[in-house]
């Protein structure tokens, strides 16, 4: 192949691997972004650059006792001596001792990092109930007062700072709740409920990913944390807590939408009320769709609602049978749901 075809393909691949697809956000975990991930992030790279010495090393004694073979003609095997008298074993002593070290300093170090990520150093006042879905992820926000408590989907907002209790239900298969940035993988698994913490150091949207294989739309279970200054998240939240308010010229798209949607979808305010598909109570807060698969804009979810197999074969969304007319009636009810 000419270097002038060969060019133009290495750069494409370079502008591939240099910027995510647009609206993707990179799943990077050798960037920690709050207090649990910054040790482990240190210890990563501090075992990687342990690793790197080890191989460096090993590979340079190699060369070097290749470079130092006292056995010069090696075309008469039996040339070779089986064992030779002296040296040796004093470099495998050396040896023994240097990785002995090394390991046990990983080790410890482990130890102290897994200890100090295990609960977070200050007591949570914020506790979120996560619940894994083929393929999507629910999140109700639990209050002592339950009218305080709400539901939503995808996208987890929290305060920025603020350890936040995470407890972790499995809705119907094994799912691992990962958000890279800010805290390792934990699994969530039916008939158990498994606790971790997450904490933001920055204010910003981090990704997460379900990582535990469930199904054919595995990797489109996707969802974002999204870290918000004290008064911005208290503002969400309080939205978050408000019904839907439906003015008149919406009401045949939200009637169409609780006769065709509202055995499985729930807006609050409306009679819709199903629980095994996402809240959409305010839909239009959000900005990705079905497990980040597309963003949540107006063409992506008139097209989600029309033919959902085709955008993310094997989800659990049927396709209804709306007409156009009603189509964009209840796509112009849904882009209320603010
Ligand atoms: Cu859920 Cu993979």
């Amino acid at each position: 192949m000419s270097i002038r075809r060969v060019a133009p393909a290495a750069a494409a691949l370079l502008t591939l691997l240099a910027q995510p697809a647009a609206g993707q956000r990179p799943l990077g975990y050798l960037h920690g972004e709050g207090p649990k991930a910054w040790p482990v992030v240190q210890l990563t790279l501090g075992l990687l650059a342990i690793a790197c010495v080890v191989v460096i090393v090993t590979s340079a004694l190699v060369v070097v006792g290749i470079w130092r073979r006292r056995v010069t003609d090696i075309t008469d095997i039996r040339s070779v001596p089986p064992t030779r008298a002296g040296g040796g074993l004093r470099w495998i002593a050396i040896g023994l001792g240097i990785s002995g070290v090394a390991l046990l300093g990983s080790l410890i170090w482990t130890v102290v990092v897994l200890a100090a990520v295990n609960g977070p150093s200050r007591p949570t006042r914020l506790t979120i109930e996560v619940t894994g879905q083929q393929w999507w992820w629910k999140a109700r926000y639990l209050d002592d007062d339950p009218s305080q408590q709400f539901i939503t989907a995808g996208e987890i907002h929290i305060p920025v700072g603020e350890p936040v209790r995470v407890r972790l239900i499995g809705g119907d298969v094994i799912h691992s709740f990962w958000v890279p940035a800010l805290a390792g993988k934990m699994e969530t698994i039916p008939g158990q409920i498994n606790e971790t913490w997450i904490e933001a150091g920055q204010p910003g949207i981090y990704r997460g990913q379900c990582s535990e294989y469930c199904g054919v739309q595995h990797a489109h279970m996707g969802f974002l944390v999204v870290a918000d200054p004290a008064e911005k998240f208290a503002a969400w939240r309080a939205a978050q807590l408000r019904p839907a308010q439906v003015a008149v010229p919406q009401q045949t798209g939200a009637t169409l939408f609780v006769y065709h949607c509202g055995a499985c979808h729930t807006v609050r305010g409306t009679g819709a009320g199903g629980t095994v598909a996402p809240d959409l109570t305010h839909l239009m807060s959000r900005g990705i769709l079905a497990g980040d698969v597309v963003a949540n804009t107006i063409g992506n979810l008139a097209g989600w609602i029309a033919n959902p197999q085709g955008v993310k074969p094997g989800t659990r969304m049927p396709a209804q049978d709306l007409s156009g007319p009603e189509l964009q009636r209840v796509v112009g009810f849904l882009q209320t749901l603010k």
